[in-house]
């Protein structure tokens, strides 16, 4: 500690150029005097971000950062280790400028959250904020500036793994949720401590990888992109972000990295974004590897001529750029405007005044705040699929034994999911642990695993799983897929639980005992094959540090299950991608006019039934949809109503539905609300959500809910690639899924 008090001494020299750093005139000020001053290596300095781990031991990192050609580090989190590289930039550099620190702080630092797919279940944005605010302030003791979160890939396709740390499928849910983690990373003031800068990732288009497989090309057609992938990107924008980070992928022929379409019209001329955007790790030279460009030097050309400000892990801008500049080929305004996009950042977060992190002056790791945090997020994330015979929640005092199967029951690190570089697996509390805690005093808990890990095939156990399953009053199953099954670069084609997990459900029925079966997975599963052989599916997602005691209350009924789906769960591979708001297609699909594949009559073809959009073998419905999820309680919806049947432009409408919990449980449901826009410029998806409220009823007790939609909520892209809300013919539904029938209708009339 001494040390880091002597480097906080040591700061005069900085705060001479300090400035309040909220201050946006200011700010630009600071920016354009400290620009004025600097060469082009220490621009181009700026534009650089070295990978600590890399370089750090052989001193290369601590010369390039006396040089000035050190703009920001990654993947250091020894605090003084940090503050020793903040130190070498700011007294031993002939500027003294700060360093961005920056550091993959996905669902937790040290305290995990479920993972972001599971955070997006909870509907609340109020948890997601928090959750961030968490991961904020344990990371800022690591000197950790800058998140490379929130993920907002638009996410329709289950096969690709990096699902896992996407808000889902939806547009709208996707961007109040990402908003909601850009808040809790930036806090109300970028500056104060224990805030850190936040990414949006990866602009753009990403989550629609050909057949989910990471990396893969995607083809998304403009008026897609604006209308689907943008969407959070903008809210993002809008509320603040710092900062953007590329995709890996290539779109329509050019891969985001040096997509000059995305990352200057859009971002920066249509939407006005001041932050600065970064590559995806090494993504600059990896555009010779994708094929549009020769080698490292015309790769630093095209990234930094479309729009890359900073260079993640790679030398192409360093070794590059200075010579593309004196051969005329890019225009030092590219690099001034680059090197004051970072530098904006690094005023905004008050690195001039103080750069060095005492970790003293933030809050312990792991308080009782944040797990406490980690452990709503896990309550509120668990989805409840089915529960036939109301076989949930198990009521202790009615039991003598239960049995706990499975390879997930007492997995702790397992249970933390994917991106969780400093994720502390002794915080973990697992389902079977916590279980124990809760009822292990009044009932007999068993616990066999099973099988080794969620992929073996070996059954050597099962017989005495289902053993003591028989001699059990219930059978809890622990199923889904280990942390490493999802993530970046851990795509998958079959989505059915993997090895023998689905054998050994089988297996357990015929114990002949209810079957609770607790699903932990970074992705929706398809679970066709085990789906009618358990009484009851938890969905838990990878549910972080606190996922054991979240689930054990739900179980046992100290909670009601209240979740809903952020991703559909196709019933079997081949459907993706399906999503709820797809378009009507000219022979939409319904029950009268599909058929099944075993049900093809051979001597009277039914070819009038099959004219439609579904599959012979599948039909067209997912197994759950999006939206979906059971309670405890049981809740109607009714009396559907418009504030005014006809509204003009520019003006808003109140869809309202009284909501009753008619069960004798008290617990939360997201109310849902979904539009759709009948006749339009370009086709417009059969639904769209457009609003969500989680409240909480105690049984027997009604309320109100209100959704205010401005026509402004439902402009959409038309042909000539302009926002538009048209006049016109509106459904709007209210419920508890996508799939709620309670309509009603209202009209756009042209303003006068
Ligand atoms: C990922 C990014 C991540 C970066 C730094 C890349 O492989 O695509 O999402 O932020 O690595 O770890």
């Amino acid at each position: 500690m001494a040390a880091i008090c002597g480097l906080l001494l040591a700061l005069n020299m900085s705060a001479s150029i300090a400035n309040p750093s909220s201050d946006s005139e200011t700010v630009e000020q600071r920016v354009s005097a400290l620009l004025a001053r600097m060469t082009l290596a220490e621009k181009i300095g700026q534009m650089s971000q070295v990978n600590v781990g890399d370089s750090y031991i052989h001193d290369y990192l601590a010369e390039g950062l006396r040089a000035g050609r050190v703009g920001s580090v990654l993947n250091e989190v020894n605090v003084d280790v940090v503050n020793e590289l903040q130190r070498i930039a700011v007294e031993e550099s002939r500027l003294g400028i700060p360093l961005m620190v920056g550091r993959d702080v996905i669902h937790g630092f040290k305290t995990v959250m479920p993972i972001p797919l599971g955070q997006a279940a909870t509907w609340n944005p109020d948890v997601v904020r928090e959750g961030a605010r968490v991961a904020a302030l344990e990371a800022a003791t690591a000197g950790v500036n800058w998140t490379f979160a929130p993920m907002i890939d638009i996410s329709r396709d289950a096969r690709w793994g990096r699902i896992a740390e996407s808000l889902g499928e939806d547009p709208y849910l996707a961007s109040v949720l990402g908003v909601a983690m850009v808040e809790g990373f930036q806090g109300d003031e970028l500056s104060a401590v224990g805030t850190i800068a936040a990414c949006a990732k990866h602009f753009a288009g990403y989550g629609a990888a050909e057949s989910g497989r990471d990396y893969a090309t995607t083809n998304v057609s403009e008026n897609e992109l604006r209308n689907v992938y943008l969407r959070p990107f903008k809210a993002a924008v809008d509320a603040g972000v710092t900062t953007l980070m590329t995709s890996f992928s290539d779109i329509d022929g050019v891969p985001a990295s040096g997509n000059e379409f995305l990352l200057r019209q859009i971002l920066r001329g249509e939407w006005g974004f001041d932050g600065f955007v970064v590559s995806d790790w090494d993504s600059v030279r990896q555009l010779q590897i994708h094929g549009l460009t020769e080698n490292d030097r015309e790769s630093a050309f095209e990234a930094a001529t479309a729009g890359v400000d900073m260079e993640m892990h790679g030398d192409a801008f360093s070794k590059h750029l200075e010579e593309l500049i004196e051969a005329g080929r890019v225009s030092l305004d590219v690099v001034d405007t680059a090197a004051a996009n970072i530098l904006r950042a690094k005023f905004r977060l008050g690195l001039f005044e103080d750069p060095y992190t005492d970790p003293e002056k933030l809050p312990d790791i792991a308080n009782a705040n944040a797990l406490a945090t980690a452990r709503k997020a896990a309550l509120q994330s668990v989805v409840m699929l089915k529960n036939d015979h109301d076989t949930l929640p198990l009521a202790a005092e009615n039991l003598n034994s239960i049995a706990i199967i499975g390879p997930l029951a007492d997995a702790p690190y397992e249970q933390l999911g994917t991106w969780i570089f400093d994720g502390d697996r002794e915080l973990s509390v697992t389902p079977m642990h916590a279980i124990h805690s809760l009822v292990g005093h009044e009932l007999d808990v068993r616990y066999v695993r099973a099988m080794e890990n969620s992929r073996s095939r070996v059954t050597e156990a099962f017989d005495e799983a289902v053993q003591v399953a028989a001699d059990s009053d219930v059978a809890i199953l622990f199923l889904g897929e280990e942390s490493i099954l999802s993530g970046e670069a851990h795509s998958r084609a079959d989505i059915s639980l993997p090895g023998g997990q689905a054998e050994l459900v089988r297996r357990i029925r015929q114990s002949g005992k209810p079957v609770v079966a607790v699903i932990l997975a970074g992705r929706p599963l398809t679970l066709t094959n085990i789906v009618d052989e358990v009484d009851a599916i938890l969905f838990a997602w990878h549910p972080g540090s606190m996922g054991g005691p979240a689930i054990a209350d739900l179980l046992f009924g100290v909670e009601s299950p209240s979740g809903k789906l952020p991703a559909t769960f196709p019933r079997m591979v081949g459907q993706i991608p399906i999503y709820y708001n797809q378009k009507n297609t000219g022979k939409p699909p319904s029950p009268e006019t599909i058929v099944h594949i075993d049900e093809i009559d051979a001597h009277a073809p039914q070819l009038s039934l099959g004219m439609t959009a579904f599959h012979l073998d599948a039909g067209y419905t997912p197994l759950f949809a999006f939206g979906h999820g059971l309670s405890y309680a049981t809740f109607n919806y009714e009396q559907i109503a418009t504030s005014a049947a006809e509204i003009r432009l520019g003006e808003s409408v109140v869809i309202s539905a009284e909501l009753t919990n008619t069960g004798a449980f008290t617990a939360d449901e997201v109310a849902q609300l979904y539009v759709r826009d009948l006749v339009g410029n370009v086709t417009r998806p059969v639904r769209e959500l457009k609003g969500f409220r989680r409240v909480r009823l105690d049984p027997g007790e009604s309320t109100t809910v209100n959704f205010e939609l401005h026509t402004d909520d439902l402009a959409f892209y038309g042909r000539n690639m302009q926002l538009m809300t048209e006049p016109g013919e509106f459904h709007a539904w209210i419920g508890g899924s996508s799939e709620t029938e309670l309509r009603t209708e209202f009209r756009i009339i042209a303003g006068d």
